[in-house]
């Protein structure tokens, strides 16, 4: 039977989310990749167990991660229950849906109907009584958004759910939807956004500066681009690596020339600052008020260990944010 590190809470930050009273750990473990059916059991386990012990008490799943699609939602669930149980009130465990999960017209997108039996699926799935975050995985153009926002005012007014959130939503749409929700007295706390040094959508499309004025957080999802920002792919592409073990999200495609050379540059200036690739990118984004947490996923314990070392220095020179930025 696991036992939790007594020493859990000694190294990790904690941040509020936006002007909520949620707090999240400065690094959460994302569960999209290798906590499917194809993944190893103990490994999951591992992986869960190491970043409990380290402080991380948050754990983003999806109903459709896989694969197969649920099958990572079942197998945290059986993590949970034959470890977590006594630490359950110590957890945040966040689950969304909004895409593809299921045939016919009731399985996609953000209709009441998907919603509301999607959440009740996650929970028979996982074990549990609830969440505590519930998201809105995509923005949905043909579903009125006040149907999609009054499924999440349901979910949370049922219990099935603590909090609301949004995923993938620009900030135009935010707004709105914050709006909405307010009225319909939804504690809706967080956005949950693709950030990293290679990918600044959240600073054009408007969710980064709308997110700071409303008052809600971002917790920042692929903080190393899946990969590509531990400089693993510098040297050619390891067995061992998510281009060769799972090539659905990151593939050969993605390793252009013009990629790989960024990945350098920036490598060149972590090395400068003392501090590995991966240790910087996510330093990069915690240095930002705006970000909550930074959720990075793993395919083994060890690099869970590595990532939380970028807590040790999150601090740039107006110099160094320059260069990246160029970059
Ligand atoms: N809301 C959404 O639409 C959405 C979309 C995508 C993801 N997410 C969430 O965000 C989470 C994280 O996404 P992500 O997995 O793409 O994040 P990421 O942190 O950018 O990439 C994680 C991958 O990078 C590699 N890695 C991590 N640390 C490393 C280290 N120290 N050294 C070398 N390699 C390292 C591992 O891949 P390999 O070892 O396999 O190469 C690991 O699986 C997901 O699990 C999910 O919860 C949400």
């Amino acid at each position: 039977m696991y036992v939790a590190n007594e020493k859990r809470y000694e190294n990790m930050t904690y941040r509020r989310s936006g002007k909520s009273g949620l707090l999240l750990p400065a690094i959460s473990l994302g569960l999209w990749h290798n906590f499917g059916d194809t993944g190893v059991y103990s490994n999951m386990e591992d992986m869960c167990f190491t970043a409990f012990d380290n402080g991380i008490t948050h754990f983003d799943l999806a109903n459709n991660y896989g694969p197969e699609a649920g099958s990572a939602e079942k197998n945290f669930g059986r993590i949970v229950k034959e470890n977590f149980m006594p630490y359950r009130d110590e957890m945040i465990i966040s689950t969304k849906a909004g895409y593809f999960m299921w045939d016919g017209p009731y399985g996609d997108w953000g209709s009441r109907k998907y919603l509301i039996a999607s959440i009740d699926q996650s929970l028979k799935r996982m074990g549990l009584d609830y969440v505590d975050i519930f998201y809105h995985h995509r923005m949905d153009p043909n579903t009125p958004l006040e149907e999609t926002m009054g499924a999440l005012a349901q979910i949370v007014n049922s219990g099935k759910a603590l909090y609301a959130g949004l995923s993938n939503y620009d900030g135009e749409t935010l707004r709105k939807a914050t709006g909405i929700l307010a009225r319909l007295n939804v504690p809706f706390v967080i956005n949950q956004n693709r950030y990293s040094m290679l990918d600044r959508t959240i600073e054009h499309n408007g969710l980064k500066e709308t997110a700071k004025e409303l008052g809600k957080g971002i917790i920042c999802f692929s903080p190393l681009a899946q990969g590509l920002l531990s400089g693993k792919y510098l040297e050619g592409i390891p067995e061992d690596s998510r281009v060769r073990t799972d090539g659905r999200f990151l593939n050969e495609s993605k390793l252009t020339t013009e990629t790989l050379d960024k990945v350098r540059k920036l490598d060149a200036i972590a090395k400068k600052r003392g501090q590995s690739l991966p240790e910087m990118a996510l330093a990069w984004l915690l240095n930002q008020e705006e970000i909550t947490s930074v959720l990075i996923g793993a395919s083994r314990p060890s690099q869970i260990i590595a990532d939380i070392k970028a807590l040790e220095n999150t601090a740039f020179t107006e110099e160094e944010l320059k260069e990246i930025d160029s970059i």
